[in-house]
């Protein structure tokens, strides 16, 4: 027994050191993304001594405010206060007491700003003033509250994923960092409340696209296109869809949905979707935000299709190639590419996750799109009424941005991966932003080439791992010989103590 005790003395300082196992000291970092339907609170942790290597930083927690998002307080900006309460007390549960003053809190508002901004500057500043105002209140370092612009959401979003999935550097056997050995960085396809975004390195990145960006992280250069279509989030499509439903109609009080599930009903005013910036051209002409319209569903997926295609405008791309919808220019799509947040959400309620067929997609569609009001409350359980009645059209509305906005084919199709979240952290465009705005991802990096294939390379590691491990070995052996002259014969027990 002392005798496996006096090893262990031995060996610990040595182990430690070598294979870096003392306790290091956490660092946090908080985000606030103020979406257009929701926040989302995001906490993130890493070792504080580390924090410029890649793939260390993790989220610990994450929490949904209660309720709409913050644009929706444009009249009521003192009510933002306490559904944000709620969750920043639980933040502070998780974040040891005397690290609240020095971890940054940030905040980033998307699509639901930036069109209430466009509406009426005022309103948006005010409700930023009213945030501004709550967090210097908090123990947290609070680090501004801003409207991100559309491309900048589409590149944070890219950088996430491809950061998560480790596709920036990796760790070699030497506990270095080197550029992954071939590997190819995934496109990113993001879906918020108002407004969506395409980010991928094309094949002919010398070609210049308006929609371009450079980004340099750790010393490697990236023409990120990244495009950012406002008015084709999930919400923002649904109300145009509904608008149109409603000008297309002969009455105006009771208008049928193909997209809604059969026997399903529903009352809105005219406002709740043409009270929008997005639909303000398809206002009716006598505009009576009060007036309340029936909305009854057909639950036909056919039609449905038929509807959503006329959100799209091909008419500006007329004889143009590389121009999917609205006059936008994009190169083809290339690679891989993950789709989050409602892509991931829309494809989960249908059953499906991670990559399948087009024809699965399609199959999967109608079967949910056919299904009666009741039928589907039974297969959702747990879904909110107003999320179970549109994902019929989420899902219509996703087929046809991919398939004719995006040009994706039954091809390429299987390259996209529904996915929400690597190991436990979310793929949003938050944790892109912090990684940026702290200069976690230095543009310039200390590398080392490779002069050998990686197998080759792993090879020889492992052989001079090996041959190292046989001197200390021997370096031990020696060392308690010398020390306990006496117990050589029985030098082997100590390498299995009871
Ligand atoms: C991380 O990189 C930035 C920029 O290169 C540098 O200012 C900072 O000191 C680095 N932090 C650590 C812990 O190495
Ligand atoms: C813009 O918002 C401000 C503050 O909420 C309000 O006083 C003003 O009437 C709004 N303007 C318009 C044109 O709606
Ligand atoms: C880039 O944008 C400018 C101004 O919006 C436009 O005139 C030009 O044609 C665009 N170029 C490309 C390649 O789309
Ligand atoms: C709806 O119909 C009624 C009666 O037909 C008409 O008075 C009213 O102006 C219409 N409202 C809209 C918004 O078209
Ligand atoms: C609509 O209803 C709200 C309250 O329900 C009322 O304050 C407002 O004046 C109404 N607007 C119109 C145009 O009737
Ligand atoms: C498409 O866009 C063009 C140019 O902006 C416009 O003239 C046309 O009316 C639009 N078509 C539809 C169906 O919205
Ligand atoms: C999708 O599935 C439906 C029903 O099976 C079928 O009628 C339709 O042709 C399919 N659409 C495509 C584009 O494959
Ligand atoms: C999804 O699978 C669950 C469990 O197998 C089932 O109860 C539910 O009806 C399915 N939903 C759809 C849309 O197929
Ligand atoms: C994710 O979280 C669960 C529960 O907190 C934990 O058991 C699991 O190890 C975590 N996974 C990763 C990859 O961190």
């Amino acid at each position: 027994m002392s005798r496996s005790k006096k090893l262990i003395t031995i060996l610990m300082p040595l182990f430690v050191s070598c294979f870096n196992l003392l306790p290091f000291s956490p660092q946090y970092g908080i985000v606030l993304d103020a979406g257009s339907s929701r926040t989302t609170v995001y906490v993130y942790e890493w070792p504080a001594e580390k924090e410029n290597d890649t793939g260390v930083v993790s989220q610990t927690f994450k929490c949904d405010v209660k309720g709409p998002g913050i644009s929706s307080y444009e009249r009521n900006t003192g009510a933002l206060a306490k559904p944000l309460d709620e969750c920043l007390n639980k933040v502070k549960e998780r974040i040891p007491v005397h690290l609240h003053k020095s971890t940054s809190i940030y905040l980033g508002a998307t699509a639901g700003m930036r069109l209430l901004r466009l509406q009426n500057e005022t309103a948006a500043n005010e409700v930023l003033a009213s945030i501004q105002n709550y967090f210097r209140a908090q123990p947290f370092r609070f680090r501004g509250a801003h409207i991100i612009t559309g491309p900048e959401e589409g590149v944070y979003g890219w950088i996430t994923a491809n950061y998560l999935m480790g596709n920036f550097l990796e760790k070699n056997l030497w506990r270095t960092w080197v550029h992954p050995y071939r590997k190819e960085t995934t496109g990113a396809l993001d879906l918020g409340g108002a407004s969506t975004q395409i980010s991928f390195i094309p094949e002919d990145s010398q070609e210049s696209f308006n929609n371009t960006m450079q980004v340099k992280l750790y010393g490697y250069d990236y023409s990120v296109y990244t495009h950012s279509f406002q008015c084709y989030g999930r919400d923002e499509a649904e109300k145009r869809l509904l608008a149109l439903l409603l000008q297309k109609s002969s009455t105006n009080s009771t208008v049928d949905n193909p997209c809604y599930p059969q026997n399903y009903e529903t009352a809105l005013t005219v406002k709740y979707f043409s009270g929008s910036l997005c639909t303000q051209s398809l206002r009716p002409t006598n505009y009576y935000p009060n007036q309340s319209i029936i909305f009854r569903g057909t639950g036909d997926p056919g039609l449905c299709q038929e509807m959503v295609s006329l959100l799209f405008n091909f008419t500006t791309c007329r004889n143009q190639e590389d121009c999917p919808f609205n006059g936008i220019h994009q190169p083809k799509v290339k690679g891989n590419f993950v789709a989050f947040s409602g892509f991931y959400y829309t494809i989960n309620a249908l059953n499906l996750s991670g990559h399948f067929s087009l024809a699965d997609f399609n199959s999967s569609m109608w079967f949910f799109c056919s299904q009666t009001w009741a039928q589907l409350q039974l297969m959702l359980p747990k879904a909110e009424e107003i999320y179970a009645r549109s994902y019929c059209f989420s899902a219509n509305f996703i087929y046809y941005l991919l398939v004719h906005g995006y040009n994706f084919d039954a091809g390429n199709w299987p390259q996209i991966h529904f996915q929400k979240e690597v190991g436990n952290s979310s793929i949003a465009w938050s944790l892109g932003y912090m990684l940026s705005l702290t200069n976690m991802i230095p543009a310039e990096g200390k590398l080392i080439q490779l002069p050998l294939k990686p197998p080759l390379f792993a090879g020889l590691l492992i052989f001079l791992t090996v041959l190292a491990l046989l001197c200390l070995f021997f370096l031990v052996y020696l060392c308690i010989v010398s020390r306990n002259q006496k117990v050589i014969s029985h030098v082997e027990y100590v390498f299995t103590p009871e």
